[in-house]
């Protein structure tokens, strides 16, 4: 819901909209999130923070899971797999 500025973490919601539900703006599709299958949505983390994968527009998704641990990987995964 809110990210985390003092380690540069913007805010989930922020793009891929309320609930995770996904969102377009500026003609840049977020997709959804919310709801997604935990499993799926922690190897998409994971890959993301290993550069594995890397399609995020200015790399924005590799910015992110940088800062993440894998506990709050394992974490985020399960609580949006839940929306
Ligand atoms: C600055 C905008 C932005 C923020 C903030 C952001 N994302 Fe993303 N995210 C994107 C974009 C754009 C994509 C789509 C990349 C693509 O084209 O596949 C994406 C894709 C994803 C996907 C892959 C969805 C799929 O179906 O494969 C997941 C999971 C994800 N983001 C999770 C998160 C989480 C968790 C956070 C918060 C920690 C977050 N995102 C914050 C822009 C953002």
């Amino acid at each position: 819901m809110n990210g985390d500025q003092t380690r540069d973490i913007p805010a989930c919601i922020s793009c891929h909209g309320d609930n995770g539900k996904g969102n377009i703006a500026n003609n840049v599709p977020y997709p959804v999130i919310g709801g997604q299958r935990r499993i799926y949505l922690r190897a998409q983390l994971v890959n993301w923070k290993l550069g594995e994968r890397s399609n995020s527009p200015g790399g924005v998704m590799n910015k992110i899971t940088k800062s993440l641990s894998d506990d709050e990987i394992d974490a985020l995964a399960n609580y949006i797999s839940g929306l």
